[in-house]
């Protein structure tokens, strides 16, 4: 199996002002300078400060990613961001399906009952599209798994996973794959402190591997990087890392301090 590169991608969520981007990236320059070893970072940051973080990445050896995106290059779509403007705006990454675009949140938003909930209305359609377009437009889309808690207590987490990634990676190239990042959030640890145990995190992230081997073959399955999200920070980062199937994080909370990413960095580059 060949080496896999691990990767720390910071989603920044809704948080952060443009000074604030700016001088995260430069402490985050001096950090990477601090840091033996390889990884890869990522910053997915809201759409109003991108510009800001791409300028700042090169110095601080990151990648730049839009937080989601729409699938037309251009046109009658209000509000909506599409992949040549995050290109433009510096972007080399997506991301695609995040539970919340979903509208399936860690933290209970009983504000959005009803109506109000489809306001985050991706499906596994819509990511399909979302993915196929970032491919076809030169950026790399991270997609998104993961099962609620009441799905998990129904026993049903391997099954809905296993359809998401079909359903979202329908018509993808083995070869596109390969490049792509997938990421497994189980939305009940997203946000809530409740980290998943490395074991069951591992298995899994294997049967992410394994149904890509199904979908596709194992040289496909073998180089893409399936990241781990939820709760995670440096005093839980080591032990999910050291699972042969986890090769990063996607992380929410302790990603907005540099302090607090610096050590997760440390450890992909170390892992
Ligand atoms: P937290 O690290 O805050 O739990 O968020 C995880 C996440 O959703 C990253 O995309």
């Amino acid at each position: 199996m060949s080496k896999r590169v691990a990767v720390a991608a910071a989603n920044w969520k809704m948080n952060k002002t443009i000074a604030e981007a700016k001088a995260y990236m430069a402490e985050l320059a001096e950090a990477r300078a601090d840091i033996a070893g390889e990884a890869e970072v990522i910053i997915f940051a809201p759409f109003t400060m991108l510009m800001k973080v791409a300028r700042g990445a090169e110095a601080a050896k990151a990648g730049v990613g839009g937080q989601d995106m729409y699938w037309k290059a251009s046109g009658a779509y209000t509000g909506e961001v599409s992949v040549p403007m995050l290109k433009d705006a510096g972007c080399t990454h997506v991301l695609v399906g995040h539970s919340e675009r979903r509208g399936r949140f860690g933290v209970p938003e009983p504000e959005l009952a009803g109506d109000l909930g489809k306001v985050f209305g991706d499906t596994d359609a819509s990511c399909n599209i979302k993915v196929k377009v970032a491919l076809e437009g030169g950026l790399i889309p991270c997609l998104c798994v993961g099962e609620t808690l009441a799905e998990r207590e129904a026993g049903q987490a391997d099954p809905i996973i296993a359809a998401q990634l079909e359903a979202g990676l329908k018509d993808v190239s083995a070869e596109q794959v390969a490049g792509m990042l997938l990421a497994y959030e189980p939305v009940w640890s997203i946000g809530t402190g409740k980290v998943c145990d490395p074991d069951e995190a591992q298995r899994i992230c294997g049967m992410i591997r394994a149904t890509v081997a199904k979908l596709y073959d194992q040289p496909t399955a073998d180089a893409v990087r399936v990241l781990y999200g939820g709760s995670m920070k440096a005093d839980n980062v080591v032990g999910l890392l050291a699972k042969a199937d986890i090769d990063g994080g996607l992380v929410g909370g302790a990603s907005l301090k540099v302090a607090d990413f610096k050590p997760i960095i440390a450890a992909c580059a170390a892992s």
